[in-house]
């Protein structure tokens, strides 16, 4: 571990958080913010993006993760980016629950393309810089539905989001000796989605809960932490 001041600390750091104009994202920038952070607000719509990263004091980088050359050209403009956080998730065609078998084709690419190739893209051209600097945080916000199987019928969603997870617990043995790590988030169910909330901690959960989790792998308290999938959750799945 290096020596710090303070392990939490996120002073000097550059953090880009995709999809953060609204919802989980909106809450998890201000979290990096608050910790010293310097932060980069992505989202697909620039004023959502231009919204939040003016209330936090952060930078707007309105691009389109699911294209390769918009993200190559977003990195390029952001500089170094120390920690990535991939939150865009949802898709914005809309969200359909259906069974699989019942699925049109044509939907299955709407989960994909958002929740794998987007973190893929991301986090591709994120390692290049990260690696060369020797030292980088990649956090995938993933989903219960992307390690256990629910009778919600999101199985193109936890198809996708299990896409994710994987990906980051393979890279993180390719980069961890370069000072990189990749973790993943499994969420419960956020106060942005109706529905009750049986938990044993009995609520929903908000940007912050997700947002501190994030600030410690963040941190170089976290240094040792790597290709892990931790339940944000409120105890849902144990
Ligand atoms: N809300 C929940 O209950 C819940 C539960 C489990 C996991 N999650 C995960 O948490 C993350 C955030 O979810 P949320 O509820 O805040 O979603 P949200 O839809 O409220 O916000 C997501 C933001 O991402 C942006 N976005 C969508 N597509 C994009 C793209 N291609 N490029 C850049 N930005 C894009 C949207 O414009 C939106 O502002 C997602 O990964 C989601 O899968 C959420």
């Amino acid at each position: 571990m290096t020596e710090m001041t303070s392990l939490t600390s996120l002073e000097g750091r550059t953090a880009l958080v995709t999809g953060a104009g609204q919802g989980v994202g909106a809450g998890i920038v201000k979290v990096l913010a608050d910790q010293g952070a310097t932060v980069i607000v992505n989202d697909l719509f620039p004023e959502r993006a231009e919204t939040v990263a003016a209330e936090i004091g952060g930078q707007a980088l309105p691009f389109d993760v699911t294209d390769l050359d918009a993200v190559r050209a977003g990195f390029a403009a952001a500089g170094a980016v120390d920690i990535l956080v991939n939150n865009a998730g949802i898709p914005t065609a809309g969200f359909p629950q259906v069974d699989f078998k019942d699925s049109d084709p044509e939907l299955w690419a709407r989960f994909v393309d958002l929740n794998l190739y987007g973190v893929m893209n991301c986090t591709h051209v994120a390692l290049q810089g990260m690696c060369e600097r020797g030292w980088g945080r990649v956090i995938t916000i993933a989903s219960e539905a992307g390690r256990v199987g629910l009778p919600i019928r999101v199985s193109l969603y936890g198809a996708a989001k299990a896409g994710a997870i994987g990906l980051m617990k393979h890279v993180a043995h390719e980069v961890g000796p370069l000072g990189v790590t990749c973790n993943a988030l499994a969420l419960g169910s956020m106060e942005n989605v109706p529905g009750p909330a049986r938990y044993p901690i009995p609520r929903k959960g908000t940007g912050t809960d997700v947002g501190a989790m994030c600030a410690f792998l963040a941190s170089d308290g976290a240094d040792w932490i790597t290709g892990q999938v931790y339940g944000v959750n409120g105890g849902a799945i144990t």
